[in-house]
């Protein structure tokens, strides 16, 4: 898992403005899948609590284990941003976490949807913070976790 795109000005970026962002992760975590649902709406029947999936967007958004869900996504972001100057040390939870994903039936092309509204959440919630230094740098940070996901869609259980 590589990091040395990341230069010590990028990482300054993400530290400074995730630390605005993460001060309210279920806003800022809403507005991120409600642009991920906008852009791909059938994404919204894959989650399913109890065997039933939601009905609309609204209901999904509404519910408490899908709001657990943001707070999980924010989590891993968290990590991530804590840990920037050792990324690798997340490869292999990162790698389950792809493949815990694959299973769920999401595509891995899905993800690059996904990028496209973590930049919209952050730019919704950072304003005139979010110039395009900050853009280029979390656009970097989150390939570099996608990338560690993207193993578990092609490794076999036992990580060959
Ligand atoms: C296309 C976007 C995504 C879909 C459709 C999706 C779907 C799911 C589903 C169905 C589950 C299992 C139910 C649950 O725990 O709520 C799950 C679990 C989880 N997701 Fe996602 N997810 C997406 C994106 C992400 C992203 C971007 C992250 C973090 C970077 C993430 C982190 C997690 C975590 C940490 C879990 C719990 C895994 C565990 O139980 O060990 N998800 N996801």
């Amino acid at each position: 898992m590589e990091n040395e795109q990341l230069s010590e000005y990028q990482k300054e970026l993400i530290r400074d403005t995730w630390q605005i962002v993460n001060q309210d992760q279920i806003h800022h975590g809403t507005v991120l899948f409600t642009r991920l649902f906008e852009l791909e709406p059938a994404l919204v029947f894959l989650f399913q609590y109890n065997s039933a999936h939601f009905s609309s967007v609204q209901e999904c958004l509404g519910s408490s284990e899908f709001t657990e869900h943001i707070r999980k996504v924010m989590t891993v972001i968290d990590a991530a941003v804590q840990s920037l100057d050792s990324l690798p040390s997340l490869e292999e939870y990162l790698t389950g976490l792809g493949r815990k994903h694959r299973a769920t039936g999401v595509k891995l092309e899905s993800f690059n949807t996904v990028g496209e509204s973590l930049l919209y959440a952050l730019e919704s919630g950072l304003g005139d913070m979010f110039t395009s230094d900050t853009r280029d740098a979390w656009s970097r940070l989150y390939a570099t976790v996608v990338s560690a996901m993207s193993q578990g869609w092609w490794r076999d259980p036992q990580g060959q």
